[in-house]
């Protein structure tokens, strides 16, 4: 009996991923779909189609502090273990979001949630498991300043990407990245931030894992036709939700290739993390 676990799972990729997941994994499997909203979560185990996995709704805000604890315990309590776990939630924000006004509740979300998900969770991996961070392409040193390089290379503990993100946001706050070499689409530090979380954890449990047939990598879904993309972008003519979880849902399914742990993968390849 395998579990699974979604984050940001009441609609675009995290939807799909539980769709998948529920449609190829056993009918004694369980995929929890998790989201910050009970009756969101509600309706999108709703409209989940029957047969496959059993899918069970939780509400798990990754912004709380404690919610990834919580979450992981009742897990534990229940199953023993998971075998499957998608970081994957995001918060939306468009071209008009002032960073400074929503760079606490961004990074509260997108990183400080990863950190705490990977904290939480990757004790709780059971042997062949997979934990896996939806990023993006952005999410590798390409996109930074080499001047800010040093600041996501090399990082060897989820403290220390944490502090990294701290420090980043601190510079939208008061205005110094603006100015500096920053990147002004936020996406990128925290993409970025996601992946050396991903690239830290791994550089501490890499043979562990690999002796136990565990991958822990980040995934590149490439563009997908969602809202929240389709407020930086013409994605009318880019992968559906379900169409872009495919290769996801084979990482997470699949067997287990070396090559990925620990790296951002896109469609099967590793994206390169440095020039
Ligand atoms: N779309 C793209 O082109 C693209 C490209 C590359 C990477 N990605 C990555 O793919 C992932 C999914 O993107 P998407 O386009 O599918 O996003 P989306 O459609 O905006 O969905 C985001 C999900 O995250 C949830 N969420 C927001 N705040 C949360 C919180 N505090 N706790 C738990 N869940 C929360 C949302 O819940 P509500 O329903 O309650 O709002 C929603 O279910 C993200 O990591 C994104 O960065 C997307």
């Amino acid at each position: 009996m395998k579990i699974a676990l979604v984050t940001g799972a009441t609609q675009g990729l995290g939807l799909a991923l539980v769709e998948g997941l529920a449609r190829r994994m056993d009918a004694d499997d369980t995929v929890y779909l998790t989201g910050r909203d009970a009756a969101r979560v509600a309706s999108s185990v709703e409209s989940i189609p029957g047969g496959g996995a059993q899918v069970r709704g939780e509400v798990f805000d990754v912004a709380e502090d404690d919610a990834a604890d919580r979450i992981a315990e009742t897990l534990r309590e229940r199953h023993g273990g998971v075998d499957i776990v998608f970081g994957n939630a995001v918060m939306r924000v468009g071209p008009d979001d002032d960073p400074r006004s929503i760079v606490d509740t961004y990074t509260e979300v997108n990183n400080f949630g990863t950190t705490r998900l990977l904290r939480a969770f990757a004790p709780l991996v059971r042997d062949n498991g997979r934990l896996l961070v939806v990023a993006s392409s952005l999410g590798t040193l390409h996109h930074l300043a080499p001047v800010l390089h040093r600041r996501f290379d090399g990082l060897r503990s989820l403290a220390e990407v944490d502090d990294q993100v701290a420090a980043w946001r601190a510079a939208i706050k008061d205005g110094s990245a603006r100015g500096g070499a920053w990147p002004g689409f936020v996406n990128i530090p925290s993409k970025i931030g996601q992946v050396a979380a991903v690239r830290a954890l791994a550089h501490q449990r890499r043979d562990r894992d690999l002796a136990r047939g565990v991958l822990l990598a980040a995934v590149c879904p490439g563009m997908i036709n969602t809202p929240t993309s389709a407020l930086w972008w013409d994605v009318s003519s880019a992968p559906s939700p379900a169409e872009a979880a495919a290769a996801p849902l084979d990482l997470a399914l699949g067997p287990l290739s070396p090559k990925h742990y620990g790296e951002l993968v896109r469609h099967g390849e590793v994206v390169p993390w440095a020039p």
